[in-house]
């Protein structure tokens, strides 16, 4: 069974998946042992149009729904999961929350540079003292005539350092709350601004992720985000679309999962016949494409629900929860089926099984999300 895409999104799909197979797949061991920053793999990104695809042509971007979206990045993630979460950051966090929020100028200025792809962008909230808890941050933003001026640090943000662009939420009133936080564009090369060292992690290591450091960083009026007060809103509504790219990324490693395994049970001959004969290692099979298909329904009900009007975030977080469990569950199972091969790193499922995890912790944990279904349900 499969979901049924229209023409334009099959298309879409067949071209994300060549172009992924073709560009991304053949180095994407040697990015998780080295754990260097892709930059070729953005370049290509970048020149085949992935970056901006989602945001409008006006401004040089793809013009793309979320759902084209959504099947990009399955097909990136199912190659390269690392490349896949620069990407999402980029164009959604990052992206789409320029274009929803910024204002004048500044808005189309910075626009044109992530819509081509030409610089980068990132979205800093998280800090080391609030995570779930995205109310409690610290970082201040103090109002200084025409600007304001900066102060904290952020912490585990994707994109750190290689981003040119970066959306900071700061507090202006911690006594208000949620209410208090106002969210800003800082630039890279900003006097005041700096990252700390690069996190060594235990998936997705080709993805940049580092502290933000911000000392007394000024930044003008012209490029905060929404009015004051507004910024955690419009987090939040980044974070709704960014899980719908994450719950894209989770899916694409579970269907790598199941690809590799389908393979490896034919191949494998134990007992003077392939593993795939055996019914211990069909269930196996059985059961990880059934969860998969159902993750499938739910991330591209979610991406289609990304574009009518309202609050859908229950849904989004379904999305994230579903397929982020169960990619984290079947790649453990693919490492199984392989046997004493998948512990090995030259076999690429246990690269699969450490990039799993990740998509049940960023942009809103597993916790997190039941929680957020649980509270849309006994409002
Ligand atoms: N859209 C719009 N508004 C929203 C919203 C949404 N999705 N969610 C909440 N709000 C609004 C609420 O309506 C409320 O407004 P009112 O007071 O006017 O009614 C206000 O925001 C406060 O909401 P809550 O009282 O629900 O806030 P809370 O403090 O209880 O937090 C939470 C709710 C869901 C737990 C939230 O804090 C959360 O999502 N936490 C997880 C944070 C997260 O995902 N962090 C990941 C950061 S990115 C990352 O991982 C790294 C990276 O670089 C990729």
């Amino acid at each position: 069974m499969r979901y049924a895409l229209g023409e334009e999104h099959e298309q879409i799909r067949q071209a994300a998946r060549q172009f992924a197979e073709r560009e991304l797949a053949p180095r994407a061991i040697e990015v998780d042992l080295s754990g260097e920053f892709p930059e070729d793999n953005v370049e290509k990104l970048r020149k085949y149009g992935y970056l901006g695809m989602n945001l409008p042509e006006e401004f040089g971007g793809g013009g793309m729904d979320m759902l084209s979206h959504t099947v990009a990045e399955e097909e990136i993630a199912r190659c390269c999961a690392a490349t896949a979460v620069i990407m999402s950051v980029h164009n959604i966090l990052f992206g789409e929350t320029v274009l929803n929020s910024a204002r004048g100028t500044v808005r189309e200025e910075v626009l044109r540079q992530v819509a081509t792809g030409e610089r980068l962008g990132a979205f800093a909230l998280t800090e080391p003292e609030a995570g779930s808890d995205a109310g409690a941050i610290t970082t201040t933003a103090v109002r200084e005539g025409a600007e304001y001026v900066l102060n904290g640090r952020k912490t585990f943000i994707s994109n750190a350092g290689v981003a040119h662009w970066y959306i900071v939420c700061a507090t202006m009133d911690r006594s208000k709350g949620t209410k208090g936080i106002t969210a800003f564009l800082v630039e890279k090369g900003q006097p005041g601004f700096s990252f700390g060292k690069p996190e060594d992690k235990m998936g997705i290591r080709g993805s940049k992720t580092a502290d933000l450091i911000l000392d007394g960083v000024r930044v003008r009026e012209a490029r905060r985000l929404g009015e004051e007060g507004e910024g955690f809103k419009i987090a939040m509504g980044a974070l709704d679309h960014g899980r719908i790219g994450i719950a894209a990324q989770a899916l694409g490693i579970a269907q790598a999962a199941l690809d590799a395994s389908v393979n490896y049970a034919k191949q494998r001959v134990q007992f003077g016949k392939p593993i795939a004969t055996l019914q211990a290692i069909q269930w196996m099979i059985a059961e990880m494409a059934v969860d998969i298909e159902a993750a499938r329904l739910l991330v591209y009900r979610a991406a289609e629900l990304a574009g009518q009007p309202g609050r859908h975030s229950e849904f989004f977080a379904m999305a994230k929860l579903f397929a982020s469990t169960t990619a984290m569950k079947h790649t453990v199972k693919a490492v199984q089926v392989h046997g004493g091969y998948g512990y090995m790193r030259e076999y690429k499922v246990e690269r699969l099984m450490r990039d799993a995890k990740i998509t049940e912790i960023y942009e809103g944990t597993s916790e997190i999300m039941k929680l957020i279904i649980a509270q849309s349900l006994l409002r």
